[in-house]
């Protein structure tokens, strides 16, 4: 057969498609250069870079299969073959590096002849009659058969003597078909090298060789991820995506950003006319270098799913049903409520609640509507519940709101402490690249009531685990820092030149009393002395040392104290203001550090300057033309007391289920339910919209443009790939409100939005979409000081002037075990889902996680006669629920551990009312509970049930109208 007459090869290119170049070796960081000729010109390239790296810098492709600048050189295809002036054969130029004066040719008969040899051979094993599988993706293998310049092949197609157990389609996203693969390993290397699961690996020998997943189990069945890094690497679409089969080859893509987790990976949305084929991981996104997890991947399908809400809905009672009318009716009734009710009981009776799964120019425009046209400062937002004691606390020590670092500070890392985090679960791509580090030699510190799985995976093992009990986070830091000072291991030059010095001796005296040491701390964290000094003496001198820190720190009544105690310690030891140390929050939602940035805080305008500022207030409303208010608004919490108390009566909710996602949620529903008008914007009918008067649909991230901020301080583009299919971007919906309430507000593309944003904030003065266009992405503060952003923070001083030592003092949560309550809840997230679930439990991703599971330690289980699977009620004071039990030494004894996924759990039906001291973010991570064995679901969760089932039918109704 001649392989011209194959269709892949003659599939016409498609230009519109990006394609970034692969270098075929990752990039060389030596200092020092060489200089070397290939094909007579000349080159200078980074010492230790491959023949085949520097080849493609000078313009020349040296054919390749097995190589890929994601992963190291492996060099097993042989048909990369260069002749080197001097030396004997023909070498691998993926696997030989340069050399000074070396003198390369990639070209000329001899080399041709091989290639096409060895290209034949490759190519009568892949059967052409399972090519129609991999007709529409793109695959290297057939394409280098044509750059080799391979027409005919005498062995035939048939890939007769290749092991072929059958396609595992067991995956939802991807199939593997073993018929197709060529054992070049990159699937296998990329799980390990980029991914760090070690799922995969090649059995058998010789052509029985195979890609096995697991222990040769179905990949559905293995340790496997999803992450779809091998999907990635293959060159030959034995393992491809189930979608580009359905839908056929993408036509175009657009540089987008994932809308699940605060790690903010860059993606390539490959389409077809405008439905998504696949999402690409890019390799040029600067948080993700071209990896990601299987929500960013593949869970995109909620944007089509069938209860997706398009039309706008309102209803007089929350009790009656739901009736679609047109966008003009249903803006213009929501403002004249909210007029209604601002006349009749008072300007302060309205409020908003901005989104962090919304994009930063959404947020900055909704906390602009609460100010301008509510004219209140009643506006708050989901950061209220996760990370506003790191907003608090390091502007407190360091002078400003947000992480110190990039990702890629992690690859100078030493020391690495995870404290309150789960990486692998909550920040996979993250997680990827720090377990890459550790594999390289760096020490690992986690302090986590769970055996969480870094602490022991494949070739990664934890130095020290602190299983501390939930709550002492701040005794724990405190021993810490006491070992630091009275061990001599402070950083005095350091402290001297950057601390206010006095502010560190006070604290240096509290952290240095016997009531702080280890053995003391010993007795109310349940974490061995010798460990916590272990722990802290290698922290202060390990090296680079860096702190890396979730919610387990902030959902707390000490969250904001604990944040501070981190700082304290990277300040002590000098672990700031450098690449490989610093203080790094891992921020949970994809826009969470971009909403704070936005002035979504009641007391805080956009770039965190505070209200009662007159200098500040002036700027903002000398532009928007309206008198602000100077006294900070209602928090989340607040509003939801004035509402039980009478005095709050309306509410409008960007892109928010604050009934699932905070704490006391027979409190959340008192307060919603006292309201006179609840606006609830979002693409499905949550279970807030069950105490809506109005519903809004709102739009994907893949409906609109716009920015995203990840925990990195990283603005990253969102590009609308697809019109909105509710009618309008979740940007034109707010200025609809606010232009029937009044008060103008115009823009004809979100770029507007964000020059408004960067007139009005200083540390976006330089932020354009233009310059996003042109960079990638920039990590603010980015103004005239630093044109194009700043990746590492603090490196010749702290913004605040000098660092501020505070001292924290340990103070025990309220919430205490007793007869009654014996043990202590704690709760998380799972790698599959995400959050509360509104979009995760809309994809395949529900196969990996269908329920939330109550985690007990096999002692505590037998004590109450619960066995493995059996349904339990999970008690606290503030209310009860039913799940099923998982058995596991994960969690010490005294300690169970819950998801919060599935909204019929509803495990905040048992958190309680106590918060952090300085920021009310709720105390989720610790309540005492009781467990006990149950029948099933509690009445609450069937009436719930219930509920869910008539939503669905009104969903079923709106799409049959349809
Ligand atoms: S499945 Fe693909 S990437 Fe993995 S060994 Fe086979 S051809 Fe290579
Ligand atoms: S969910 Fe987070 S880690 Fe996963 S792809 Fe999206 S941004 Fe990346
Ligand atoms: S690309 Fe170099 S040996 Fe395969």
């Amino acid at each position: 057969m001649s392989l011209v007459e194959n269709p892949l090869v003659q599939e016409p290119t498609v230009h519109s498609l990006i394609r970034e170049i692969d270098y075929g070796t990752p990039l060389s960081k030596a200092e020092k250069s060489v200089t070397l000729s290939i094909d007579g010109k000349q080159i200078s390239v980074p010492e230790g870079t491959s023949i085949m790296r520097a080849a493609m810098e000078a313009g020349i492709e040296i054919p390749k299969l097995c190589a890929t600048d994601m992963l190291d050189a492996f060099g097993s295809c042989r048909l990369c073959l260069v002749e080197i002036e001097g030396r004997a054969g023909t070498p691998a130029s993926c696997t030989t590096p340069v050399a000074e004066g070396m003198a390369v040719c990639t070209k000329n008969e001899r080399l041709d002849r091989l290639r096409k040899g060895v290209m034949e051979l490759y190519v009568s094993d892949h059967p052409v009659d399972s090519l129609d599988r991999v007709r529409y993706a793109d695959v290297d293998l057939l394409a280098t058969a044509a750059e080799v310049g391979l027409e005919e092949v005498r062995y035939g197609f048939d890939g007769a003597r290749h092991r072929n157990p059958g396609i595992d389609e067991s995956n939802p996203y991807f199939t593997f078909d073993p018929a197709k693969c060529i054992v070049c390993s990159r699937c296998v290397r990329a799980c390990e090298e980029v991914q760090g699961t070690f799922a995969l690996t090649i059995s058998g020998r010789g052509f029985d060789s195979i890609v096995a997943a697991g222990m040769d189990e179905k990949f559905i069945e293995s340790e496997c991820v999803s992450c779809g890094a091998c999907v990635q690497a293959c060159p030959t679409g034995s393992l491809i995506e189930k979608t580009v089969i359905e839908k056929g080859k993408p036509e175009w893509s657009a540089i987008t950003t994932c809308a699940y987790c605060g790690v903010g990976c860059a993606f390539k949305a490959e389409m077809r006319g405008d439905e998504v084929v696949r999402m690409v991981p890019y390799k040029d996104g600067k948080a993700n270098r071209g990896h990601s997890c299987v929500k960013g991947r593949f869970a995109w399908g909620y944007a089509n799913h069938r209860e997706r809400i398009l039309k706008p809905m309102l209803r007089e009672k929350i009790t009656e049903p739901w009736r679609e009318v047109s966008w003009d009716e249903a803006i213009a009734h929501t403002a004249s409520e909210f007029k209604r009710i601002q006349t009749k009981y008072g300007r302060g009776s309205i409020g908003g609640i901005t989104s962090s799964r919304c994009t930063n120019e959404e947020t900055f425009l909704v906390q602009k509507l609460v100010r301008a046209a509510f004219g209140n400062n009643n506006v708050d937002t989901c950061a209220r519940v996760c990370h506003s004691p790191t907003g608090y606390g390091l502007k407190t020590t360091f002078g400003t709101s947000a992480g110190t670092q990039d990702f890629d500070s992690v690859e100078h890392a030493d020391v690495i402490v995870v404290l309150g985090a789960n990486p692998t679960d909550g920040h996979p791509v993250f997680a990827s690249r720090m377990k890459k580090r550790l594999r390289q030699g760096a020490k690992l510190i986690v302090i986590d009531p769970r055996r969480i799985d870094l602490v022991h995976s494949p070739h990664v093992e934890a130095a020290y685990h602190l299983p501390l009990l939930p709550g002492t986070n701040v005794a724990i830091l405190t021993a810490m820092a006491h070992v630091v000072v009275t061990e001599g291991l402070v950083n005095e030059k350091f402290v001297r030149e950057r601390c206010d010095w006095d502010e560190f001796s006070d604290w240096a005296a509290v952290v240095s009393q016997p009531r702080n040491s280890p053995e003391e701390v010993a007795k109310i964290s349940s974490v061995p002395a010798e460990t916590i000094r272990g722990a802290a003496r290698l922290y202060a001198t390990g090296g680079n040392a860096a702190f890396y820190y979730g919610l387990g720190v902030t959902e707390h009544s000490q969250g904001s104290t604990a944040v501070m105690a981190i700082a304290n310690l990277a300040m002590a030891t000098g672990n700031i203001g450098r690449p490989g140390v610093g203080v790094n929050p891992l921020r949970g939602q994809n826009n969470v550090q971009g909403s704070c940035d936005m002035g979504s805080f009641p007391h805080e305008l956009s770039g965190y300057r505070h209200i009662s500022d007159d200098a500040t207030r002036a700027m903002f409303e000398a532009l928007w033309g309206r008198p602000l208010d100077e006294e900070p608004g209602l928090r989340i919490p607040n509003m939801l007391d004035a509402a039980v108390d009478g005095s709050f009566k309306a509410l409008y909710i960007q892109g928010e289920d604050i009934l699932q996602s905070d704490p006391d949620t027979h409190h959340v529903a008192a307060g919603l339910a006292a309201m006179e008008c609840v606006v609830v914007q979002d693409l499905f009918l949550n279970e807030t919209a069950n105490y809506a008067h109005v519903f809004l649909p709102g739009s994907t991230f893949l409906e609109k443009d716009g920015t995203f901020t990840n925990a990195e301080r990283r603005i990253q583009p969102v590009r609308k790939v697809m019109e909105p299919r509710n009618g309008f971007g979740d940007w034109e919906i707010t200025c609809l409100i606010s232009e029937a309430m009044g008060f103008s507000m115009h823009y004809n593309h979100p770029s507007e939005i964000m020059d408004e944003i960067a007139r009005l904030t200083p540390t976006f003065a330089g932020v354009s979409f233009e310059k996003l266009d042109r960079l990638g992405s920039i990590q603010w503060p980015c103004n005239e000081k630093a044109p194009e952003g700043t990746p590492v923070m603090h490196i010749n001083g702290f913004v605040r002037g000098k660092g501020k030592f505070v001292i924290t003092d340990y103070v025990a949560t309220d919430e205490r075990t007793g007869p009654r309550f014996p043990l202590l809840l704690t709760t998380g997230r799972i790698l599959s889902q995400y959050n509360v679930g509104a979009q995760t439990r809309r994809t395949a991703n529900v196969l990996w996680h269908q329920e939330d599971r109550l985690e007990i330690h096999p002692h505590d289980a037998e004590q109450r006669g619960i066995r493995d699977g059996d349904w339990v009620k999970l008690a606290s004071r503030a209310g009860e629920t039913s799940l099923r039990a998982l058995i596991t030494e994960r969690v010490a004894p005294g300690v169970v551990y819950t998801t919060f996924h599935h909204p019929d759990t509803q495990a905040n039906v048992v958190t309680t009312e106590y918060s952090d001291w300085a920021t009310n973010c709720p105390e989720y991570k610790v309540t005492a509970v009781q467990v006990s064995p149950s029948n099933g679901p509690t009445e609450w969760q069937r009436q719930y049930s219930e509920l869910v089932r008539k939503s669905r039918r009104v969903a079923a109704t709106v799409e049959a109208a349809e």
